[in-house]
């Protein structure tokens, strides 16, 4: 039986997604160090910031909440550089797969690409430096919660942004192994979330009963 790329028949499915999956180079090299970084950044910056809000270290050392927050920002900043290069670096060399290689999956990319830029900048905009990287574990808090654009349309634009980015370039450029490692982000950045939504809720919540009281 022939297939034509789109075609839902099982057995075509079934050839795609086989396809698709032979089409992965799962020992390549920069393959392998995106998804460490990929894995790493969350842990990392979960487990700094919880030894920040225990210890104050990063306050210490820089001599100020607001400064400790600058350089946790600096740091997790330049991770994700790391990240974003070795993606970029994996996503080289890694084959193109034919089911992917339709002009209307690279629109579809480019439109994953253009919704996820809008959220991780606005996101920022609004958050401020200090908002966007964990300044909450400094005891920086934000006066209100924001409830603007992109909040308004998303509970974590940066990383739901920010997952969309890496899904519009893998299906741009038509590579499964850009999207075995969008999947490793969506899934660390869920447990990610279940580590620091209950925690910022719980600063919030500290910080809403103390105002009350002074009232
Ligand atoms: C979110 O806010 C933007 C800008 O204020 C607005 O244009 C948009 O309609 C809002 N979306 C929702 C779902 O409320």
């Amino acid at each position: 039986m022939s297939c034509k790329w789109n075609s839902i028949e099982p057995a075509c499915l079934k050839g795609s997604l086989a396809s698709v999956l032979q089409s992965i180079e799962f020992d390549q090299k920069w393959f392998k160090i995106a998804l460490f970084f990929v894995g790493f950044n969350p842990v990392f910056w979960n487990v700094v910031a919880r030894l920040e809000y225990r210890t104050h270290f990063l306050t210490r050392l820089a001599g100020g909440a607001k400064r400790g927050c600058y350089l946790l920002a600096f740091t997790i900043f330049s991770l994700g550089v790391a990240r974003d290069l070795c993606f970029e670096w994996a996503l080289r060399s890694q084959p193109v797969s034919a089911v992917l290689d339709q002009e209307l999956v690279r629109n579809a990319g480019r439109v994953c690409i253009g919704v996820g830029q809008v959220l991780v900048v606005t996101s920022m905009y609004q958050l401020g430096v200090t908002g966007t990287y964990l300044g909450d574990y400094f005891g920086i808090l934000m006066d209100h919660i924001v409830t603007a654009f992109p909040f308004n349309v998303s509970n974590n634009p940066m990383y739901q942004g920010s997952t969309l980015s890496f899904l519009g370039y893998s299906l741009l450029q038509g590579k499964p192994a850009g999207l075995v490692i969008t999947l490793f982000v969506h899934t660390m950045y869920s447990v990610a979330l279940k580590f620091e939504e209950p925690f910022t809720a719980k600063i919030y919540a500290q910080r809403d009963a103390q105002r009350a009281k002074k009232e």
